[in-house]
């Protein structure tokens, strides 16, 4: 399939000055992502018209100190009016949105930590099996990357909001527990006016210049929702155009980087030198739809669907990968590039699989990378040595690159990926199939038509990163596995705290909030990792710098209700971070054995977010906090 290149997204006429606004909605479209001839797949896409719709979404082109206003609207509805099901299974036994579950959504039963499913009797038919939930999907968008937002504008997990359906069943909440807080809090600092089956919210886009995406958010349900197609890229650039902050060596010029990246109003069939490629895998069944397993049984052959009094959830999985891989909502594209320079913004969207993009089958290929999900790095990175040419990304991690095809001979030559057909980080290395999950797509060469102006990498010179204070506090933070009780198998990974002693204690989503740093505190997180694999930690509101990786020992319980224990051996050294977490970052790999630090200094304006793995089965699963930032804990 040809590559698309996302078109920049077109903007509402009717925004107020100063001020980009935009009126988006999710709706259901049938996307070509297979070869032409195998059948189209159903899909949900943000867009600003039907015609303009696609998974992932056209692109958002902001620029700092201007902020974006967006009218997020969930459309997820028939022709005449009637709520859209979901196109996946969602498993109503986890904590999730729940609409049907109460007033607000709240779920009332015990959450599965507490060791009891007390089945929901609108899920469960009258052999005790649990059905997955049919009604209308509850969304909410996350600008992932947004450093400084307000709270109301963040997409907290619980601030959901069904589509404007003329049949929600009676009893439903429209909402979910906090959208009313937000709601309110919205009008009162922004004016902003919400209703039934819409958001608007406002992004200040006071931060650095990076590659940002939005995604859906909601409680319980993220893995399910994004992989139905949900995303987008948002780039955040300097009003200068990114070349004003960049300089080149020794002449002390502006640089000049590949470009251009598509604009709104762009003539049909330009050519881009700056091109974003968000990576995901995913499968398909034979009539085109997505494939999501339905059942537990599909990870591990835990016969399921639903134990009594047990605590194994039928429906969810641990972990699901794709069996293709898919660059912006095509299979396994190719696209036409010329021998010069071209600036590719790489996005790890996939739910759970850790990807290693790897050009080194392409010969004389010349890979740097100028910057993370952070923003620039401090200076560029030569991945052809310092990686072989390979580029890490865990779920929700950016990579800004400059590939030089300048050598590359004529021809077709592949993007490959080495990571693992499993969680990364763990024993259970099991390298993707190349015939498959190994490739991601083909660059098919040819001669450049003009002169490149581009500047060369090494001559690059990226404006400082400015270091965060000293911080005045450490917490420490734990992620522990949970294993099931009823059977002896893993159930979650969970996050957590770790006390004095060295104890680590884990947390629910729904527990009393005990990550509340102070506005304008810097702290250090040291994260423990207990587990087997490793996960992605990505804090909202902030970009934050790695400081270290230090190996850890983890002492298993020898008394009941006991948790592990966890403490930095001495004689073990810090390491570094790789070259590539310099500058900023917001998700950050924290290995298996390692204690992960890192320093974050918290804005002045509080409020409630959260901070979770972004493996999206582990956020869906309770590998998620809130994090209130300099509010009391009410
Ligand atoms: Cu990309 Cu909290 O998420
Ligand atoms: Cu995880």
């Amino acid at each position: 399939t040809p590559l698309l290149v996302p078109p920049a997204m077109s903007r509402s006429s009717d925004g107020p000055v100063g001020v980009d606004y935009y009126e988006i909605a999710l709706s259901q479209i049938d996307q070509q992502i297979l070869p032409a001839g195998l059948p189209p797949t159903p899909v949900w896409g943000y867009g600003t018209e039907i015609g303009l719709t696609n998974a992932p979404s056209y692109s958002i082109e902001a620029t700092t100190g201007r902020p974006v206003r967006i009218k997020w609207i969930n459309k997820l509805v028939n022709e005449n009016g009637t709520y859209l099901p979901h196109l996946l299974p969602v498993d109503p036994t986890l904590h999730w949105a729940n609409p049907g579950g109460g007033p607000g959504g709240t779920d009332t039963r015990p959450d599965f930590t507490g060791r009891t499913f007390v089945p929901l009797e609108q899920f469960r038919d009258p052999e005790e099996q649990y059905t997955t939930y049919q009604g209308p999907v509850p969304m909410v968008v996350h600008l992932h990357g947004a450093v400084g937002v307000g709270d109301e504008s963040d997409g907290y997990p619980e601030a959901w909001t069904l589509p404007d359906a003329s049949d929600i069943p009676e009893g439903y909440a429209t909402g979910g527990r906090w959208r009313d807080f937000f709601r309110t809090a919205a009008k009162d600092r922004l004016g902003l006016e919400w209703a039934d089956g819409y958001a608007v919210v406002q992004y200040p886009n006071a931060q650095r210049p990076a590659t940002l995406w939005f995604h859906d958010h909601t409680l319980g349900m993220t893995r399910v929702n994004v992989y139905a197609g949900p995303a987008g890229f948002f780039l955040l650039r300097d009003p200068r155009g990114d070349h004003g902050t960049i300089t080149v060596r020794r002449s002390g010029a502006p640089a000049v980087l590949p470009g251009p990246a598509p604009q709104r109003g762009d003539p049909e069939g330009r050519t881009y030198y700056e091109i974003p490629l968000a990576i995901q895998d995913r499968s398909f069944n034979a009539d085109g739809s997505l494939f999501y397993p339905d059942t537990r049984a599909f990870f591990d052959g835990t016969t399921g669907p639903y134990i009594p009094d047990g605590d194994i959830s039928p429906v969810f999985n641990p972990e699901v990968f794709g069996n293709m891989i898919m660059v912006n909502g095509r299979t396994w594209p190719y696209h036409q590039v010329e021998q010069r320079r071209y600036r590719l913004r790489l996005l790890n969207g996939c739910d759970a699989r850790t990807l290693i993009v790897d050009f080194s089958g392409i010969p004389e290929v010349d890979v740097w990378q100028i910057g993370n999900d952070g923003g620039l790095l401090p200076a560029p990175v030569h991945l052809t040595t310092a990686t072989k040419n390979k580029a890490l990304l865990a779920p929700a991690e950016r990579a800004d690159l400059i590939v030089d095809f300048t050598g590359v001979p004529v021809g077709s030559h592949q993007l490959r990926n080495v990571g693992p057909d499993a969680p990364y980080g763990s024993g259970r290395f099991k390298a993707a199939d190349p015939s498959t999950t190994g490739r991601i797509m083909q660059f098919r060469v040819v001669p450049a038509t003009t002169r490149d102006p581009s500047t060369p990498p090494a001559d690059l010179v990226l404006p400082p990163v400015e270091p965060l204070p000293t911080a005045t506090s450490t917490r420490k933070l734990s992620l522990t596995e949970q294993t099931s009780e009823t059977a002896d198998i893993p159930v979650t990974a969970m996050l957590g705290t770790v006390d004095d002693k060295g104890e680590t204690h884990h947390l629910e989503w729904s527990a009393p909030v005990e990550v509340n740093p102070a506005a304008t505190a810097t702290e250090v997180w040291e994260i423990y990792n207990t587990t087997m694999d490793a996960h992605p930690i990505h804090v909202h509101e902030v970009t934050f710098e790695v400081v270290n990786r230090q190996p850890i020992s983890v002492t298993e319980p020898t008394e009941e209700g006991h948790s592990p224990m966890v403490a930095v051996p001495s004689g073990t050294v810090p390491k570094p971070p790789q070259v590539w977490e310099l500058g900023r970052k917001e998700t950050v790999i924290a290995y298996p054995g390692e204690v992960t630090r890192i320093r974050l200094h918290f804005p002045d304006t509080g409020g409630q977010f959260v901070w979770h793995c972004h493996i999206l089965e582990h956020e869906d699963n309770e590998m998620m906090l809130p994090l209130r930032i300099g509010l009391d804990d009410t």
